[in-house]
């Protein structure tokens, strides 16, 4: 292992944020909310007791401190969402779309504080929570421009004197639970288009990362959301029946969760007994295939991104990589010369191009599936073990001739590139298909029509085609099969938060 781990450690005793004092030094310091949670307008620790520690994965510190609060508060909180719809659902689009312009404007703002804040509790380096909030406020931006061209239909009919026409309305109360890996984006991406659309929320922030859900709670205040629009319940212990309450009370009408398969099927059940609206993005095991007439620079590129992007926590990322024989050892040794170069550690640390684990737990996955591989004759290239320092990190690793073994079932979740070898292009389509999630695929060719038959072929909701970046808010995000159902994104993740409603015209004649 010849990478560097430039983690370096701060001596003092660690700073809790049992007090309102934020421990990060920001330039707008309103924006860490140490209360509990925002119910009704309003800052709260709720109705619960004790509290629950947000640790820095960067260096194993506790970051703060926040109230557990309770499935009671999570009912008041659904109530105050109902309450609100009634106004919030009438003000108009264009009321709508100026105050997601105004969140985007405080956003972009305050990113650098808000980057701060993802940093320190999710472990991920500076640039890429830069990143990450550019990429978060856009969807506040893409949804503005959306709310106002939320267009209905008029319908030819088949009666003489009547007008079909359609209208789109909000959905009303809906549920937004999300993850740790994206702990801004992946609250805008739902947040933006709930709100574009005339719905109320109530959002269970995750117990990794609920600093910065706090902070876009903050930003909607100062914007202009009026009271109850966006409620946060914050827990740890409590999850599951906070999770159970948003899926079955009948008040709610629709749940978006961003999460495992695993917890998906759970929610799904629960939500059942009143037949919510549901959007899903779940797990992934995405292949990411390099073909023999590929660019092999572009595709080492494209899988570093893919595959290494916030140290493979992404639902997106490559889990499978599949090299056509011809090129396989030039692709592995360069691969694994690229991945030598990374730089591990403290994500607010200069220089750290890849960040930690969210938790232990995320490490000994990892390990496993190394030593599952190795020990079915897999070879370590690069990495391959833990890293020995305070905080949760993993060396970046490539395994090559990787055979049948956990990996090929499972996301890893990590920064583990897993390189398996292939010769025919109709072998590694039916390889990259054997599984039951289909989020993501990506693949590198120079042959226009390989690119369109394989694009085609690959059972996924998203494909990169020589490219292993695919998201921003303009394109639709989701999967299919046991990833999950829904687009969020894009001109279509709007109706994923609306009801479509048949006005039929009669007497016309
Ligand atoms: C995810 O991991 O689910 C989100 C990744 C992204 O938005 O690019």
């Amino acid at each position: 292992m010849t990478q560097t781990a430039t983690l370096t450690r701060s001596m003092g005793t660690p700073r809790m944020a049992s007090s309102s004092a934020a421990p990060l030094k920001l330039s707008n310091p309103s924006l860490w909310k140490s209360e509990g949670g925002f119910l009704n307008g309003k800052w709260t620790s709720g109705s619960g007791s004790g509290s629950f520690k947000v640790v820095n994965p960067g260096n194993g510190q506790t970051l703060g401190s926040l109230p557990e609060m309770t499935v009671e508060d999570t009912k008041q909180a659904v109530n105050h969402a109902h309450e609100a719809l009634k106004t919030w659902r009438q003000t108009s689009e264009y009321e709508r779309a100026a105050i997601l312009t105004k969140i985007f404007q405080i956003m972009t703002e305050n990113s650098e504080d808000l980057a701060q804040i993802i940093t320190a509790e999710n472990g991920k380096p500076l640039a890429d929570a830069r990143g990450e909030i550019t990429y978060g406020a856009s969807y506040f931006s893409w949804y503005a421009g959306e709310a106002i061209r939320n267009y209905g239909d008029v319908i030819p009919s088949a009666v003489k004197g009547v007008q079909n026409t359609t209208i789109k309305q909000p959905v009303g109360v809906c549920a937004i639970i999300t993850p740790w890996n994206f702990p801004n984006a992946m609250v805008t991406r739902k947040l933006a288009a709930a709100l574009a659309a005339g719905n109320t929320v109530v959002l269970k922030a995750p117990s990794e990362t609920p600093y910065s859900v706090l902070a876009i709670a903050e930003i909607a205040r100062q914007a202009g959301v009026p009271d109850g629009v966006i409620n946060v319940v914050v827990t740890e212990k409590h999850t599951p029946d906070v999770g159970k309450e948003l899926c079955e009370n009948p008040l709610v009408h629709k749940v978006s969760f961003t999460g495992s398969t695993r917890v998906g099927k759970i929610l799904m059940k629960q939500a059942s007994s009143t037949l919510k609206k549901l959007s899903f993005e779940l797990g992934g095991n995405a292949p990411f295939i390099v073909f023999s007439d590929a660019d092999i620079e572009k595709a080492i590129a494209g899988v570093i991104a893919c595959k290494f992007r916030q140290s493979g926590q992404t639902c997106v990322c490559a889990n499978r990589v599949y090299v056509q024989d011809e090129i396989y050892d030039e692709f592995s040794e360069k691969l694994a010369a690229a991945v030598r170069k990374f730089q591990v550690g403290e994500g607010n640390k200069e220089g750290v191009t890849h960040g930690p684990l969210i938790h232990a737990a995320a490490v000994d996955k990892v390990q496993s599936h190394v030593d599952e591989a190795v020990s079915k004759g897999a070879k370590v290239l690069v990495g391959g073990k833990k890293i020995d320092i305070p905080g949760y990190f993993f060396e970046p690793t490539v395994l090559s001739d990787v055979n049948d073994c956990a990996i090929n079932r499972e996301e890893t979740f990590g920064p583990l590139a897993a390189l398996y070898r292939f010769k025919t292009e109709e072998e590694v389509i039916r390889l990259a298909n054997d599984t039951e999630v289909g989020l993501a695929g990506y693949f590198f060719t120079e042959n226009i029509a390989r690119l369109h038959r394989v694009a085609a072929a690959l059972e996924v909701g998203m494909v990169g085609a020589n490219t292993g970046a695919i998201s921003q808010a303009s394109i639709p995000f989701g999967g299919v099969q046991e990833s999950g159902f829904g687009r969020e994104g894009s001109k279509y993740g709007l109706q994923d938060w609306q009801n479509i409603k048949l006005v039929a015209i009669g007497g016309l004649n």
